[in-house]
């Protein structure tokens, strides 16, 4: 039966690009149900936007001298591209600094600063004298007093996932300039949470709120069970919506305040632009919402946006919030700061036309119930043996055949034997048992469901062998690859969700979009025939192409490197050394040298052992830049030479200096020399 659901993606913040954490938790789960929802003829709703505002944001435009408003820009149009090309199918994606979100969030504010909802109280807040500032969330860290993590922010320690207020953190440090803070009195408003305790209690807890999944419903019992708190929702800064009430000049909305109520502006953008009236998706009870969210937004969107719904009084709740755990990377923590990565508009790049292998992979191996690791050699295998071997190879081996030997005309079937019957009953089967996974919103069951629908074709024509029986039984093979083409109809329809791209290519090879012979999701289960005797496809093309070691060889370079890169950028930079004399400086002779010879030290890593011509003399030089010059390169170069230093022993070869080196922003050694050719030996005063 058909139904209303409003799907929501968490907002990402604006203050970088989308990775593969963010693509894994929350936007392609959220998209394939979006896509089976519409799929299954229900009226959807897919909403998302730009989180613009909050500390991150200000933290990002501090650090690179611009803006927030200039962070913010960039930002929006980078993700907001990325997703389109990536083919997450949002009905709108807005911003959070639009003028429709601005004043829904101030009207949601003053509706419950009207309602008596809020406690308005003056309390000591955490202060930066230094930068003039109150510290909240971002601007602060410090140990988490739930589970001694040293890097809690002031509103949320990421590590256990507790949901904090700034003077919670013990030892507390200024994000911005390292200083301890000081108290400083403010004042705010509050939602106080533990009045809406027992609401809360009785809507997750003794609701059937059991069926969400545990490890969403495990965090929101234990919150309750600790005991819930008035937490402010407005901060003393200067990037964010206006606290709408006296006594709130110079103060803005708590960023988790507005994110959430930007679903609701968004809605009401897109319903302005589709002529609808947005308020059914918010408001009628008949209307299922789900919010995608990653495991870190857990407490946000099932205890204070539900206790800020209950508030307004006029809004449903949501239905189900699937939060994922997190995605890692090689074995490492994803990290934005670490540029430890893997991000959006860098794979559309790399891989163009592949959008479909990482939302494979990224589903496959979804981080539904416990943290799992990205890895490129399973992003390989997952192509080459899944993709490539299993899907692509099926469609492959019918497309070829019935262009081989009907030129390309689905043929007449005849008596079907009873694993021809056994295969149709089968292909029927298949999207319930999809359906069944995703409804659990188990995304990775329901595409191992899918790719077994190829297994299964795969099997039929192995075990069948039409290329042996077109010698011997022609109307024989004339069914089987009539079934083997009901099997990849019914393949091209199943698999929107997961492989939209590839279902549209599918479907053009089967032409069957514009000879109305595409298939709907239902008539899989109910049509005896889903490509009918007589239709003609097309030639076809690859559905998948294989990936190269060499390809993840260069993308494992590409992630190393990318880690230098930042750690160079971020290398802070070593205090001033004791102070010498003008004697100790004259102590030091360094001067020009050119490297005559150079090769591998052998069995390191490191090092390059080199001669030089130092003016004075020829000497033996051991230096740990292999790394970052091969011997062709260096051979030829003038560099500077500590020459006078005491020779020292490396690796049984005695090194007779040292060549000065310095970085470069990737994390590349470079040579400190002359910036003209000059005479080998002139010493550096
Ligand atoms: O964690 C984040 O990236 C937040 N920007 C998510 C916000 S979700 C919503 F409530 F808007
Ligand atoms: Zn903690």
């Amino acid at each position: 039966m058909s139904k209303r659901y409003t799907i929501t993606a968490a907002l990402p913040y604006t203050n970088g690009p989308i990775h593969i954490g963010h693509l894994a938790g929350v936007y392609v789960p959220a998209d394939i149900y979006a896509r089976y929802k519409r799929l299954t003829g229900n009226d959807v709703a897919f909403i998302c936007g730009s989180d613009e505002h909050g500390v991150p944001i200000t933290i990002k435009a501090k650090k690179e001298g611009v803006t927030p408003q200039d962070i913010v820009d960039k930002y929006h149009a980078n993700i907001k591209t990325s997703f389109e090309d990536f083919g997450i199918t949002f009905d709108n994606y807005s911003r959070t600094s639009a003028k429709i979100h601005h004043d829904t969030a101030q009207e949601f504010f003053k509706t419950l600063n009207d309602k008596g909802e809020f406690i308005e109280d003056v309390t000591e807040q955490l202060y930066d004298a230094e930068a003039h500032q109150f510290l909240a969330d971002r601007f602060v860290t410090g140990t988490c007093p739930k589970c001694g993590n040293e890097e809690a922010y002031g509103d949320q320690c990421e590590s256990c996932g507790s949901s904090l207020n700034a003077t919670d953190l013990i030892n507390p440090k200024s994000a911005i300039t390292g200083n301890v803070p000081s108290l400083k009195e403010t004042k705010h408003w509050f939602l106080p949470l533990d009045k809406h305790e027992d609401f809360l209690k009785e809507w997750i807890l003794k609701g059937h709120k059991k069926d969400w999944k545990p490890n969403v419903y495990g965090q929101v019992k234990s919150w309750i069970d600790d005991g819930l708190r008035p937490r402010a929702v407005t901060r003393d800064l200067d990037w964010g919506i206006p606290v709408p009430a006296s006594g709130g000049e110079g103060k803005v909305l708590y960023v988790w305040f507005d994110a959430p109520i930007g679903y609701i502006s968004s809605t009401k953008e897109w319903a302005a632009r589709e002529g609808k009236d947005w308020e059914p998706y918010w408001k009628d009870k008949d209307t299922k919402l789900v919010h995608f969210i990653g495991k870190d937004n857990i407490v946000f969107h099932c205890i204070i946006f539900p206790a800020m719904l209950k508030a307004e009084g006029s809004y449903i709740l949501p239905d189900n919030v699937p939060a994922n755990e997190f995605l890692n990377l090689e074995g490492k923590k994803l990290s934005t700061s670490k540029n430890w990565a893997v991000w959006l508009p860098d794979y559309l790049e790399d891989f163009p036309n592949m959008q479909d292998v990482l939302r494979y992979a990224l589903t496959a191996n979804a981080p539904e119930s416990k943290d799992n690791d990205f890895t490129w050699k399973d992003f390989q295998a997952r192509n080459n043996n899944e993709l490539v071997a299993i899907f692509g190879n099926f469609i492959n081996r019918v497309v070829v055949l019935t262009n081989k030997y009907y030129e390309g005309v689905v043929p007449e079937a005849s008596d079907f034997s009873e694993i021809d019957n056994e295969t149709l009953a089968a292909i029927k089967a298949y999207p319930a048992v999809i359906e069944s996974s995703i409804e659990r919103y188990r995304f990775r069951e329901a595409s191992q469901e899918l790719m077994n629908l190829a297994r299964l074709g795969n099997k039929y024509l192995a075990d069948e062998e039409p290329w042996k029986l077109i010698k011997t039984d022609e109307v024989r093979t004339k069914t089987i690859m009539f079934v083997a083409l009901q099997i990849s109809s019914a393949l091209a329809t199943l698999c929107e969700p997961f492989l939209p791209f590839t279902s549209t290519k599918l479907k053009g090879i089967l032409s069957v979009s514009s000879n109305g012979f595409e298939n709907q999701w239902s008539d899989i289960s109910t049509k005896n025939v889903l490509l009918p005797s007589g239709h003609q496809i097309e030639k076809g093309e690859l559905l998948f192409s294989k990936i190269e070691d060499k390809t993840i060889a260069e993308q494992l370079e590409k992630l190393e490197a990318s880690k230098r890169a930042n750690e160079a950028a971020n290398k802070t930079l070593e205090p001033q050394k004791e102070i010498i004399t003008f004697e100790d400086f004259t102590k030091l002779d360094m001067r020009v040298g050119t490297i005559l010879e150079a090769e591998k030290m052998p069995k390191t890593k490191k090092l390059l052992l080199l001669k030089v011509d130092t003016g004075i003399d020829i000497r033996t030089i051991v230096s740990g830049i292999a790394e970052s010059f091969t011997p062709e390169d260096v051979i030829g170069k003038q560099v500077t030479v500590l020459v006078n230093l005491a020779p020292r022993a490396l690796r049984g070869v005695e090194s007779e200096g040292m060549i000065l080196m310095t970085e470069t922003a990737e994390g590349k050694l470079v040579f400190v020399n002359p910036d003209t050719t000059v005479k080998s030996g002139l010493q550096i005063s």
